[in-house]
């Protein structure tokens, strides 16, 4: 949707005073009201005590008032798909930015299932030059092998030269042993993670949803936990084995949590992520409404999976909150549920809902949650992101947590609007993000 009125151009390093808010920062431990100073696009300092008066802000020049609101560091998602090049239609880099910045986001890496796929230094080249005018920073992430078919390994040093944070051949898997195995020794000689989309292909060839009591009475081909499993336990063998970073993509499962938990244990070198749709959808919901946003890979399944996602956010087994935003074309997502594409937006919702899942209903204090998608992901894809020590790049998220509300369909501005969380209770609005001193989105305007 446009409201191009809301968003402004990334132009050089601004300077700005984000006075009055909580300021909630997990890495360095602050959640305190205090007023963030930037300068030239750097966060400058953080004052607290009372520097500027209420009327000094609300006359201020260069003075954002956060009173009342949340003030974090810009939020960072691992794990997009912003569709260029190739399906332009549905998402281009600048668009997805509009999501992402939307959302609180600041920083969005971006999968390589593209058309051509992100599988050479051109096409890494191509998305640095496509972000140039993105609201946002995003960065690359490069295919494990060409063209993702799964057997040639892509050049992954000059890749990683290039600018890509970490390979993957997400939306698919890497179907044998013997190229994981050799892509994750690669991949370790150059720092790179390697993120790993989880699914034995023979066990979920056909499936639509998760396969279970639910698929059966509905009648749907179901994907079976274990083909998530299977892989999960596979990509942790192989990382310790080499020595490599595993990044275990969208975790649904609890084998899944327990197999990455006891990984942790022994000390192998792999962490993971979960998405909002996965800790707090279920397949239940399907044959509810046969919506097929609600079709994703992989699948939403079952309570007792989700309370042990939400169990490996708690524990830190699993590292971080993605979205997994994947847009697809409304005449595409029109087909009948075993037709349609897997996928879902999640940008815009990332937020809210996991305010209202988490913290809401206290299984997360906002703190943790913050930490979850902010300093947790950059660290785990080394960026230099996700909080607000001095002389930090000054990206900032501006949220108020109060408000209860649902979103809206068709008012998203996602270039697609493929949200199954219409008409859900949500919890939280985000106000203005803040990327390098420059407010590039802001809801009052
Ligand atoms: O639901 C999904 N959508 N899962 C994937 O692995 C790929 C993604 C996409 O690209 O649409
Ligand atoms: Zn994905």
């Amino acid at each position: 949707m446009a409201a191009p009125d809301l968003f402004r151009r990334r132009r050089g390093k601004g300077s700005l005073t984000i006075a009055g808010g909580r300021v909630i920062d997990p890495q360095n431990g602050i959640d305190k009201k205090a007023d963030v100073v930037i300068e030239n696009g750097r966060v400058a300092r953080l004052e607290s005590g009372k520097r500027l008066t209420d009327k000094q802000i609300e006359a201020g020049r260069g003075v954002l008032d956060a009173r009342g609101r949340v003030v974090c560091p810009g939020l960072v998602d691992l794990h997009v798909h912003f569709r260029e090049p190739g399906r332009e239609d549905e998402e281009t880099v600048v668009t997805g930015s509009m999501a992402a910045v939307a959302g609180g986001f600041t920083t969005a890496c971006c999968m390589p299932n593209t058309e051509p796929a992100i599988d050479r230094q051109e096409v890494v080249q191509f998305i640095y030059y496509q972000a140039e005018q993105a609201y946002c920073h995003v960065y690359p992430i490069a295919a494990i092998t060409m063209e993702r078919k799964g057997d040639l390994l892509t050049e992954i040093g000059e890749l990683k030269d290039r600018g890509a944070v970490a390979i993957s051949d997400d939306g698919s898997p890497v179907p044998t042993a013997a190229v994981m195995r050799r892509a994750l020794m690669y991949a370790k000689q150059f720092d790179l993670p390697v993120a790993s989309h989880c699914e034995d292909p023979t066990l979920a060839a056909g499936g639509a949803m998760h396969e279970g009591y639910v698929s059966t009475r509905a009648g749907i081909m179901g994907i079976p936990a274990l083909a998530e499993e299977l892989m999960v336990a596979r990509e942790i063998e192989l990382a310790g084995e080499t020595g490599g970073h595993a990044h275990i993509c969208h975790v649904s499962t609890a084998r899944s949590v327990s197999l990455i938990r006891d990984g942790k244990r022994r000390k192998v070198h792999v962490t993971a992520e979960a998405t909002p749709h996965h800790f707090s959808l279920t397949d239940e919901l399907i044959p509810e409404r046969f919506d097929t946003n609600l079709k994703v890979n992989p699948p939403l399944r079952t309570r007792a999976d989700v309370r042990a996602v939400i169990r490996g956010l708690q524990d830190g087994t699993i590292d971080c909150i993605v979205t997994d935003h994947a847009p697809h074309a409304p005449e595409e997502k029109e087909l009948e549920f075993d037709h349609a594409p897997f996928g879902l937006i999640g940008l815009e919702t990332a937020l809210p809902v996991a305010i209202a899942e988490l913290v809401t209903t206290g299984k997360l204090t906002l703190p943790a949650l913050i930490e979850l998608m902010t300093s947790r992901p950059a660290r785990v894809f080394a960026l230099d992101a996700g909080h607000l020590s001095p002389g930090a790049v000054a990206d900032v998220c501006v949220f108020d947590p109060e408000p209860v509300y649902e979103f809206e369909p068709g008012r998203f501005f996602s270039r697609s609007q493929n949200s199954p969380f219409c008409g859900r209770a949500v919890q939280g609005r985000i106000c203005q993000t803040v990327v390098e001193g420059v407010v590039v989105f802001d809801r009052q305007r």
